[in-house]
């Protein structure tokens, strides 16, 4: 069973209640915090203002091709990607792009397109959660692994009881030809540094500066006191090659030892350096995931994923106040999971009736006021409609 450390409430008004978010997010703010949340959240909101359906205080939702959007996002502006593209093999007619390509190859090419951009958008310390069918995930791995690196592979699993899959409970086993996938997969990655061995960026980092101050592993690792109880001088080796990530407090050490030696000026931050993965004693740590699917309900997108399993993923690969991508937006829930948790979302879809499904659910989750409401917009599409005009979304 899940616990989520953090969870959403519902206002009376229907709104997601965020507490306390002002105070929660200038936990972020440190003297040494070079980059600015909010700057680039604007930024992004300039580059795709042409496209955008709607824009609230901590989300905003565009309406158009996303691989063709997502080149105009500034590079690395964006800390989580967590990203439900058509899974091409189910081929459901209900959901744009899903028989877009004859062949698994051109699939594969057009993610591997979107990998790149990922790559440039994500920002030092970022990941990337890409959910995919069991039939494409291993070769979705490699491709995507050619930009980011790959770290965990997530069986997601549903508990489902009667009602939720007709289909599953009317099947004839005996005419099953393979395993029935009662899984899907969501692939995750960190950042890559591609000119680096281990691809770890945080490593990359750690290493240059290292190498800059003349400082050697063992003479850190020691200054830190970071000793591992068995491999002495571990705990530094073990973050450059990205199979650990240090604490706070030793990236406090890391820095005052680094800069100084006086060679080594201005590291980044905690939260600009370090990638976040958050999991304690109440969250479930491993890679076999167990969330219940959306029940069916009037509206419901055929491909909605849950938000307690979307908000397990924000707030542990995000800090409070980071800036979310979906480039396949669907219903909206990933937006409004991660406003729900006090991070900022950016919306990407296609279709336009779940461009403004998206932008509902994002103005619904935001408890500020829209800038431009999703009423608005669609009384001046209606009205752009009457004089024969093309469609506003
Ligand atoms: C698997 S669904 C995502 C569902 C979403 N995760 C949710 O919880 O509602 C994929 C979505 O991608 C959209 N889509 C397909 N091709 C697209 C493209 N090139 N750019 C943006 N969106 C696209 C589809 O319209 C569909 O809504």
């Amino acid at each position: 069973m899940q616990q989520l450390s953090g969870s959403l409430a519902l206002s009376s008004s229907g709104a997601y209640m965020v507490p306390n978010v002002e105070a929660h997010w200038a936990g972020v703010e440190s003297p040494r915090v070079r980059i600015d949340r909010e700057s680039d959240f604007r930024q992004v909101l300039a580059a795709l203002s042409g496209h955008v359906v709607v824009d609230t205080r901590r989300g905003l939702v565009v309406q158009g091709d996303s691989l063709e959007l997502l080149r105009l996002i500034p590079t690395n502006s964006i800390s989580l990607i967590v990203t439900d593209p058509p899974y091409h093999s189910t081929k459901k007619a209900n959901i744009t792009g899903d028989r877009g390509f004859e062949v698994d190859e051109h699939y594969l090419e057009w993610m591997e397109r979107y990998a790149q951009e990922w790559h440039r958008v994500l920002r030092r310390n970022g990941s990337l959660y890409l959910f995919c069918s069991t039939e494409m995930s291993a070769r979705l791995e490699i491709e995507v692994g050619k930009h980011l690196r790959p770290l965990s592979h997530i069986t997601w699993t549903k508990p489902n009881g009667p009602g939720f899959d007709g289909w599953k409970g009317k099947m004839q086993k005996e005419a099953l030809r393979r395993w029935y996938p009662h899984s899907e997969r969501i692939l995750f990655f960190e950042q890559a540094s591609l000119d680096h061995e281990r691809r770890s960026s945080l490593g990359a980092l750690l290493r240059e500066a290292r190498d800059q101050a003349g400082v050697s592993a063992h003479e850190l690792t020691g200054a830190i006191g970071a000793y591992g109880k068995v491999n002495h001088g571990g705990a530094v080796s073990n973050w450059e090659t990205g199979r650990n990530i240090p604490s706070r407090e030793q990236w406090a050490k890391i820095v005052e030892v680094l800069e100084a030696t006086g060679r080594v000026r201005d590291l980044p931050a905690y939260e600009d350096a370090v990638r976040p993965f958050f999991l304690s004693k109440h969250v479930d740590f491993m890679d076999v995931w167990e969330f219940p699917s959306v029940r069916v309900y009037r509206g419901k997108h055929p491909a909605e994923k849950p938000i307690s399993l979307l908000s397990h993923i924000v707030e542990t690969s995000s800090y409070a106040g980071d800036l979310v991508l979906d480039c396949f937006s669907g219903s909206g829930a990933s937006l409004g999971a991660a406003v729900g948790v006090n991070r900022r979302a950016v919306g990407i879809e296609l279709d336009p009736h779940w461009a403004t499904r998206s932008a509902e659910r994002l103005v619904r989750a935001d408890d500020a006021i829209a800038v431009t409401t999703v009423r608005q917009l669609k009384a001046r599409r209606d009205q752009k409609a009457a004089q024969g005009a093309e469609p506003l979304f």
